[in-house]
Order: C-alpha cells, then structure tokens, then sequence
C-alpha cells in the first residue's frame, strides 16, 4: 500500500469528510427546465376512497407499546392508556381506519389473550419481531376503543394460520353481537355493553408466506373456508378481506398467479363472493437484497428508492388487469392493506423492530404512492401504510415521552383534500429525471375535485438538482397550498429539532389564466385553484 505524507493524509481525511458531509446534500442546482401538465377535466374518475389513507399497526417494536399505549398509569400524559400527543395527531389527520394486530404477528395471536383484566391476561412471546415478550395489555378492547376514539374504522386481521375457523367465528361474535348471549355478556363483564362497530375483517395475512406458507390453490380453499364461517350481524356490513399477493418476492412467489387463483376461486362467480382481495409491496430493493439506510444516502439511494416506489405502479396494472377478467363489474375491491419503505434498521435500534428514520425522500415515496392509488380508483379502496408509528416508515416517532411527526406525516396531511375527491386524468409532457440507468418521471402528478368544490393539484419534483416550471392548463385566479421541500436529500426530524422539515406556504401563479408552478428541487406540494 503506497505510503501518504501527514499533508497528504490531512488532505485526504478533509475531502473524505466533505464527501461525507455532501452526502444526503442534493447536487449543485441546475437551471430551471419546463413541464407542462394536462388535466382532463371531462372525464372525472369514481371518488378516491378515504381509506386509502388507511394505516397499519402491528404488535411490532414499539407500533403499539410506547407508541400507542403507555397504559392509564404512566406518566406520558394519556387518554385511558393512549398517549395523548399521538391520540390529537392522528385526529388531526382524520385516519380513516387502522388495520390491526398485524402482520406476521396477527398469525400466531390468540384473541383470548387480549382481553379481560389486564393484570391476568398471559405473557407471549412475539417470536417474529425480535423474541421479545408482549403481556397483551393490548388486547381487543384497547384496539377497538383506539379505533374509536382516534375515529377510525377498524380492521382487525385475524388468524387462520393457527386459529380454527370456529374460535374465529367467536371473537367476530364476541366484538359485534348485541345479543343476550354468552359471548356478548361476556364482552359485556369486561367493560363493553354495545357492540364495536367492526368494519373490516382480514381472512390471515400474508398466507403465501409467515401466514402458513400456502401454496395459491390451498390459500384460495382456506379463504373461502373461513369466509363461510366469519359473520357479523348482517346491519353492520363488515367485510371480509382476502389475503392476497406481494410484489417483492418474485424469486419465490409469483404475485400474477397468486392473485388469479385467489380470484378464480373467490371472486364474484364463486358463491359467497370476496369482497376485497390485499396487496402488499415495500418500496426496497427486490427478493430480499440487502436495504439501503434511511439517512445519509447518495443520489443512488435516492434514484433507486423512488424507482422502487414507482414499480408497485406495473404490479397494481397486472393485479387489477387480472382482476377485471374475472370480476368485470369490479365487485371485489383491491385493498393495498401494506404499503411503505423498508430500510436497514436504525444504528443501535433494537433487533427486529423495523424502527428507520425518515426524510424528505419518503414525503416522495408517499406522495407518488398517493397519486398512482388515485389513478386506480374504481379498484383500488383501502391502502395501509406500514407502518403507524415507530415502524418503518411511520407517520409518527417517540422516545419516551416526546413525539415527532416525520416528512411522512406531513405528506398525509397536505394530501388531506384528496380523500373522497373525485380524481381526473392528468399527463406530463415528456420529461424524465434520470440517473445511471434509472430514468423516472420528472413531474408527476395528481388532481382531483374536493368535497369542497376546489379543484386540488399535487405536485412532486422528483429530481435532486433541477427546479422545474410547472405549466398547467388550469383556469383560476389563485392557486396557494402548501409544500414541502429542502436542499437535503435526506431532511429530516429529529427529537432535538422536531419542525426541521415542515411544510411551508406555497402559490403558484397565474399566467394568462393558467396556473404556473414553480417547483424546487425534491418539492412536493398540493394547491387548490380558486
Ligand atoms: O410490516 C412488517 C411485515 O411485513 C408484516 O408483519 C408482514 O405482513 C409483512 O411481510
């Protein structure tokens, strides 16, 4: 090895630093380039179900323990258990529904473990997410009172890799029944006269894998199995949602022949018909290969991490290509019930808690995943972000007593107006930011009519370098909203600075009647014409 000087070696640690340094910094800006966007307002799509601003909360690290409930006796300040700072968040959002206990975990739950006095209930051991212990303090009274005091439907998944179709029926009952009977009066003992009101019920999770490794034949018979079994009181409509496919194992699991078995002997024409068949994708690198960080990442890392965002966009053609063919009247609805960013765990975070950062890249990483959900509407009526709160890429991170609310957040937040809009058909002209050989749409967008009568445009810059001029074909006379956007690839929150990357006020401007939009580098932004 070839010997340095101590000049040499000064010189070579100070530009190891600076490189170091640059990083997540985007590259030097460069001018500004023109797109313009075409939006066909004569052909109005069906309404953007709310749900697809749906969540997911698993019995995972810290999801549910310390984020969601400390218990009435902790000295977080709580709601009966519920950490307050996150209980007014989420209202704040208006969540429209959470999924819940899982995942892998919901496989292995028992629901008899999670309810009656807190103090008697068992201590398990969680073996898929990190071996540790859960004492079930957290149990279906804890979830279906969260549900309802935060607003949100609930979407309980339950177990058909260990639980019989008949324990199922019970806990369905045990939630739902009015009646004067054992397991209503039960539910009654433990501190629940009237029933929940139970939206969604998950037949298993991820049944070609940690849900019992079934081959498509077997799941398709096991869902219908346990669908003939699982009933709420009719009046109640709750609907029972399939396990379907996942996009990120192509090496072991073909998500195209998954989902035309579980269609060919669930869908419509087969006696009780699916309602709704799932699909899950983590935007990471495909079957398995190593993950990238979630901070402190180069320009790859950025170009990939929206490239893998973008791919659930063919997945979702496929799927629903599929799905037409056997249900042309759209009868079963595809609910993309796990959806999110999946990086290497945080330095020094524990072992299997799937706890990451997160930056402005995955504001972008929700954004395009909003706006390719909106373009599938008439299918597409539920999406679970995985996952809520300290889980992949979370909504909302705590340590102890203090909250933030990541880029992620703010992404729900902004994309508010969007839930039960009614979505147009909008193009970009022909302009790509690329990056080694990963070419992706410089301008992508979304629009839509709010419930409030304005017509809303959302708007991600997906190039680290270049502003662009956004030159749409709206009338109005204003457009304002908001945007969010930094100089850092990887802008984040931390617990010492929580409002490091918040969304800002933003115009566009109208030109000779139409609306301009000037977008910085990484920008997402949402306005409303007026
Ligand atoms: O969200 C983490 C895990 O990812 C879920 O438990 C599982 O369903 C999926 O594989």
């Amino acid at each position: 090895m070839k010997k340095l000087t101590t000049a040499a070696l000064i010189l070579a640690m100070l530009a190891a630093g600076a490189a170091i340094a640059q990083n997540a910094a985007a590259p030097a800006t460069d001018p500004v380039t023109s797109v313009d966007v075409t939006v066909d307002l004569s052909r109005p799509g069906a309404p953007i179900a709310r749900q697809i601003y749906g969540h997911f909360a698993e019995h995972l690290g810290r999801g549910i323990y310390e984020g969601v409930w400390v218990g009435p006796d902790s000295k977080i300040p709580n709601v009966r258990g519920y950490r307050t700072d996150v209980v007014n968040a989420l209202k704040r959002l208006q969540v429209p529904v959470i999924r819940w206990p899982g995942g892998c975990f919901a496989d292995l739950y028992h629901w008899r473990d999670g309810i009656g006095p807190r103090s008697q209930r068992p201590t398990r051991i969680n073996v898929h997410w990190g071996g540790v212990t859960d004492n079930n303090s957290f149990g279906t009274h804890e979830f279906m009172d969260f549900a309802e005091l935060v607003g949100a439907e609930a979407y309980v998944s339950g177990n058909i890799g260990s639980l019989s179709p008949f324990e199922m029926s019970q806990w369905v009952e045990y939630i739902t029944s009015a009646e004067d009977a054992t397991l209503a009066n039960e539910r009654r003992k433990n501190g629940r006269d009237k029933p929940w009101n139970l939206k969604y019920w998950g037949i298993g999770n991820e049944t070609w894998g940690c849900g019992g490794n079934m081959r498509p034949q077997m799941a398709a018979a096991e869902n219908a199995r346990y669908m003939a079994f699982v009933n709420a009181p009719r009046a109640m409509g709750m609907i029972k949602v399939a396990s379907g496919a996942s996009g990120n194992l192509d090496k072991w699991h073909d998500y195209k022949a998954f989902t035309e078995e579980m269609m060919k002997n669930g869908g419509p024409t087969f006696g009780d018909h699916m309602e709704a068949l799932s699909y899950h994708y983590y935007a990471m690198p495909p079957d398995l290969a190593p993950k990238g960080p979630a901070t402190d990442f180069n320009e790859e890392g950025w170009a990939k991490q929206l490239h893998y965002t973008l791919d659930i966009d063919r997945q979702l053609k496929d799927v629903i290509a599929i799905m037409d063919r056997h249900d042309p009247k759209k009868q079963t609805a595809l609910y993309v019930d796990e959806w999110g960013a999946w990086y290497q765990p945080e330095k020094g975070s524990t072992p299997g808690f799937l706890y990451q950062q997160n930056t402005l890249r995955d504001a972008q990483v929700a954004a395009l995943s909003f706006n390719i959900f909106h373009r599938y509407t008439d299918r597409i009526k539920m999406a679970n972000i995985a996952q809520m709160i300290n889980v992949l890429q979370a909504i909302i991170l705590t340590d102890k007593e203090k909250m933030i609310l990541t880029p992620t957040y703010h992404a729900f937040d902004m994309y508010r107006p969007f839930m039960e809009a009614t979505p147009y058909p909008a193009s970009t002209s022909a302009a790509a930011y690329k990056f080694g050989d990963i070419t992706l749409p410089l301008i992508d967008v979304s629009a839509a009519r709010g419930k409030d009568g304005k017509l809303y445009l959302a708007i991600v810059n997906t190039d680290p370098k270049r502003a662009v001029r956004v030159r749409t074909n709206l009338t109005g006379k204003a457009a304002s909203g908001q945007i969010l956007a930094s100089d850092r690839m990887d802008a984040h929150n931390s617990f010492d600075n929580p409002n490091a990357l918040v969304p800002r006020p933003f115009r566009g401007e109208m030109v000779d009647g139409r609306l301009v939009v000037q977008m910085p580098p990484m920008g997402v932004a949402v306005v409303a014409v007026d």
